[in-house]
């Protein structure tokens, strides 16, 4: 037997016991006559000791002779430790060895394995498996299985059955980029890689499952962020017979129940917000609500929007604002800041960086004003030579400033200039400290709007998917402003995460095909694409509706990290790679023709 106990059990109980460990070296600390080594599994650290005085020369040259990482036997006796180590469970107790069998030596690593590693984020990720050592990486993966374990437990107790639903698929153009399958038996032919399996759940729900859920990989071929990867898990589900109201009863359940067993926080009734509130308190269709700074809107002019934009059309502000004083202000469609709590006190290079930072290619404004209302009431702004002092105090009243407050003001085309500001929240909210990454808000956003514009094609798009169900009371404007329709979409949201989304479907053939042809599908393209779902809702779909979580953002708010990168065992790089078995790679011209394939590269 390799081993009796791990080395995270043994407490002062077991005192005078013979135990036999197995595990990782992770130090060797030689002091005088007495060598430490701290042995290391999965389960925790015990120190192993080994004294000269007690007469075994050989054994202790051996303990000095270890090397981090080599992977040993040690039989020994549990005593009580002199100098005791609280932050460590095992640390009251300690072995005193009196058999040493190294299993496996080891190359010296190339970084510590340790929380504090030296090791930068490329190295670590060529040796994933000695970064998965790290128990800060370890704990990531544990928790994943827990929190996908407490999944299962739940929605088994709804009666969701997980059903497996197919790896090559057929691709279709909407949505994400597709990764694609060669396939050596149809030349010429491919399969795509899930970008989720959306139609086969709603097929499953046409056979009459009822409940389905399935945690799967899905595959999308998009640029990559911090919360994306090419390769991820979604949560995915769906339910017949039921309504919005019942798919979100049903998931605030779930994510109550994962709240309450792995992190013992329980939530109230989750809030709700529609999308157009939520754009135009927070320029975003995830607010983060950690804290508030909600825009205040100083000037909308709905005779300056495009037709297109999505959403309603706004109600006017134009009473704080005197025209033609300021040409900026006066061109734009939209004006509004947010107020900074105790700002007031930022130097002028303070707000040329956050200046800079708005006029980032990466957020595009053209430049940022600002007024301080200092601790003693004066006030001061970027815009003292344009407005009266009156109507700077105005703006001040609008944005409920108190003294020792600094507002920051951005202007132009709503949309934009929403999400512009929305960056300037969150980037306010970072530096004041408000976004706490153990402190976690809620939300549902409904009412998405059904249709997104697209400037450079000139159409509209699904914002959703195009089997994503109209509100009923909005039905009349898909023929008049199809811009103002809204869906039976909703996001869940925490912290300005999207941790999931979903839609009901629709299940009537008649409107599925009206909103096919909204999207430019001719019935043959529809037929070509889509063909097999159309066919099988004619043969009796119940009403359905689902959604899906991203389980790795699900992992990482409850991790409290901000990378989905280090809640996967094994993830991409930001160029899609993975250098530890170094993917993407060529493939053997026998392997090309083979497929009947043949490369034409384009020189760079
Ligand atoms: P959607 O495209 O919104 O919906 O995806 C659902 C959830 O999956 C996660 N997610 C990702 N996580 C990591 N990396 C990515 N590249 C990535 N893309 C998406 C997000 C997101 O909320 N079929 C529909 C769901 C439905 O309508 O039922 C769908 O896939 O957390």
């Amino acid at each position: 037997m390799y081993r009796k106990q791990t080395c995270g059990e043994l407490r002062l109980a077991n005192v005078g016991q013979q135990v036999t460990l197995a595990g990782w070296v992770q130090r060797v600390r030689k002091m005088g006559g007495l060598t430490f080594v701290d042995l290391r599994d999965r389960y925790g650290i015990t120190q192993l000791v080994f004294d000269e005085s007690d007469g075994n020369a050989e054994l202790c040259e051996k303990a000095n002779h270890l090397g981090r990482e080599y992977v040993v036997q040690a039989i020994g006796a549990v005593r009580e430790r002199a100098s005791k180590n609280a932050k460590n469970p095992t640390g009251d107790i300690e072995i005193v060895v009196s058999e040493l069998n190294v299993i496996s030596s080891s190359e010296v690593p190339p970084f510590t394995i340790e929380d504090n590693t030296d090791g930068g984020d490329d190295l670590r990720m060529q040796y994933r498996y000695l970064d998965l050592r790290r128990p800060c990486v370890r704990k990531n993966l544990e928790l994943r299985h827990k929190l996908a374990f407490e999944v299962r437990r739940y929605l088994d107790g709804q009666h969701f059955l997980e059903i497996e639903t197919p790896m090559l698929i057929k691709s279709t153009p909407e949505g994400a980029r597709d990764f694609v399958v060669p396939s050596r038996m149809n030349p010429g032919q491919f399969y795509a890689l899930p970008q989720s399996p959306q139609q086969f759940k709603q097929l499953l729900m046409v056979a009459g499952m009822d409940r389905y859920f399935q945690i799967v990989k899905c595959f999308r071929d998009e640029d990559l962020r911090a919360d994306r990867q090419p390769e991820f898990t979604q949560i995915d589900c769906e339910m017949s017979f039921v309504d919005q109201e019942d798919v979100i009863q049903m998931f605030e359940g779930m994510m109550k129940h994962l709240f309450k067993e792995l992190k013992g926080i329980e939530f109230d009734t989750f809030p709700r917000m529609t999308w157009e509130d939520a754009m135009r308190y927070y320029g975003s269709d995830k607010p983060d609500l950690r804290f508030d700074m909600k825009f205040v809107e100083l000037k909308v002019d709905p005779a300056k929007e495009s037709k297109f934009a999505e959403g309603a059309r706004p109600e006017a502000v134009m009473d704080v604002l005197p025209a033609g004083q300021f040409s900026v202000f006066d061109d734009a469609a939209y004006v509004a800041g947010i107020c900074a709590p105790g700002c007031a006190s930022y130097t002028r290079k303070q707000i040329d960086q956050l200046t800079d930072f708005v006029k980032r290619s990466q957020i595009g404004a053209k430049g940022l004003i600002w007024i301080r209302k200092n601790e003693d009431g004066s006030l001061k702004s970027s815009i003292d030579k344009f407005y009266a002092p009156e109507v700077i105090a105005a703006l001040c009243d609008r944005f409920g400033a108190n003294n020792g407050d600094l507002m920051l003001i951005l202007c132009g085309e709503r949309r934009k200039t929403q999400k512009q500001l929305c960056a300037l929240r969150l980037e306010m909210g970072q530096q004041l400290g408000f976004r706490d990454p153990s402190k976690f808000v809620p939300l549902w956003v409904i009412d998405f709007p059904l249709f997104e514009w697209d400037d450079e094609t000139q159409r509209y798009y699904a914002t959703h998917h195009p089997f994503t169900m109209p509100n009923p009371d909005d039905i009349p404007l898909l023929d008049t402003d199809q811009g103002k329709v809204r869906s039976w979409a909703y996001d869940c949201v925490m912290n300005g995460v999207e941790l999931g989304g979903g839609s009901v479907r629709i299940h009537d053939s008649a409107l599925q095909a009206k909103m096919f042809k909204l999207l430019g599908f001719t019935p043959e393209k529809a037929m070509e694409q889509f063909g097999c779902l159309i066919n099988a809702f004619k043969y009796g779909a119940p009403p359905h509706a689902g959604l899906a979580f991203g389980l790795d953002r699900v992992v990482s708010m409850f991790a409290e990290i901000d990378s989905i990168r280090d809640t996967i065992a094994f993830p991409k790089n930001n160029s899609g790679r993975d250098v530890m078995v170094d993917a993407p790679c060529a493939i053997d011209q026998a392997q090309l023709d083979e497929l009947q394939l043949a490369l034409n590269l384009k020189e760079e």
